[in-house]
């Protein structure tokens, strides 16, 4: 698991160019899958048939990442950007961004209180002299990732891009865990989440899921002086019941209780008051679909160091793979 999470957080999968990461995770399954496939819009879909009588079950990571992309080249060669997805000013300074090409650029920012800082008071600088050395490594248009190591801390992890890099992690690990089921899995690795969960939309619309599951990080209130929150790191999977763009069907809530329940797999509800996730978009697919989110609990989400603890991961993949042998009476 350490290695998948290193191998996919270290590559390069800004919101609408997936498509490194999307071979990346293509190449890890496809022996596990009956069929995998990307969409039009860059989504991967891997399919696992079940044996008769079951149910369709959509379950959702996205793959893409926030990131950068420059929207300007002075005469001294700095690049001025604007965010692609959430990203935060405060978090930016003196990190690095990596581009395509491998091209890496380190974040400045104009003189000025820091309290008031913004995306148009920072710029990277790619270590060139001027505008035309400038123009031969990097365009204007070209999307940058941030670049940070991935960092085992024995107990817990560390890393860029853990959202949602962890949750295609669990699926990955759920692909692999899952033998006889008696429903037809979708596993959708998902484009563009973070510019607006763009991919899930579509391809929930593909798939007519009769169940859909997004598996993404959610914020914790675990640390000094944090936003009143019940989740925290260690505590286990978090089932959400309810963000900004979902309120999980109590069906949902129901089954994942239970199953969490009867396998002695750690978990917490998740209340978050501000946020998303993929399954915003599948429950709204065409005459809805009955859906949850499994929460993978994380601190410092959309920093260059988002941090995961080991068991909680663990305990999503469990529980994944638990809906995937389960007979869902629930739904029935
Ligand atoms: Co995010
Ligand atoms: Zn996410």
């Amino acid at each position: 698991m350490k290695e998948t999470l290193r191998t996919l957080v270290e590559s390069f999968g800004p919101s609408g160019h997936e498509s490194e990461i999307m071979d990346l995770i293509e190449d890890m399954i496809k022996e596990y899958v009956d069929d995998t496939y990307c969409d039009s819009i860059g989504n991967l879909i891997a399919v696992k048939k079940g044996t008769s009588g079951g149910k369709r079950i959509m379950f959702a990571a996205h793959a893409d990442e926030i990131g950068v992309v420059v929207t300007h080249i002075d005469d001294n060669g700095f690049l001025r950007f604007a965010s692609v997805g959430g990203l935060s000013p405060f978090t930016l300074p003196g990190n690095r961004v990596r581009f395509a090409d491998g091209t890496i650029g380190v974040i400045g920012r104009e003189k000025g209180d820091f309290k008031d800082i913004t995306l148009d008071k920072l710029f990277i600088d790619i270590g060139v002299a001027d505008k035309d050395e400038a123009a031969a490594a990097v365009q204007v248009g070209d999307f940058g990732i941030m670049h940070q190591e991935c960092i085992d801390l024995g107990r817990r992890m560390t890393a860029k891009s853990m959202d949602d890099r962890i949750g295609c992690v669990v699926l990955i690990e759920t692909i692999k865990k899952v033998q006889d089921t008696p429903h037809d899995l979708f596993f959708v690795f998902t484009a563009q989440e973070e510019v607006g969960i763009r991919g899930a939309r579509t391809s929930a619309f593909a798939i007519e899921p009769d169940l859909g599951i997004a598996i993404d990080v959610t914020l914790t209130g675990d640390t000094p002086e944090a936003p009143r929150m019940e989740v925290s790191l260690g505590s286990g999977a978090a089932i959400k019941i309810k963000d900004s763009s979902l309120i999980t069907h109590p069906k949902v809530k129901a089954l994942m209780t239970r199953l969490a329940e009867a396998g002695d797999i750690a978990y917490q509800y998740e209340v978050l008051e501000r946020g998303g996730t993929d399954a915003g978009a599948i429950h709204l697919s065409r005459t809805g679909v009955p859906s949850g989110t499994i929460s993978i609990p994380c601190r410092y989400v959309h920093s260059v160091s988002e941090m995961v603890d080991k068991n909680d991961v663990q305990a999503c993949i469990d529980l994944v793979a638990a809906i995937c042998g389960d007979d869902l009476k629930e739904l029935q």
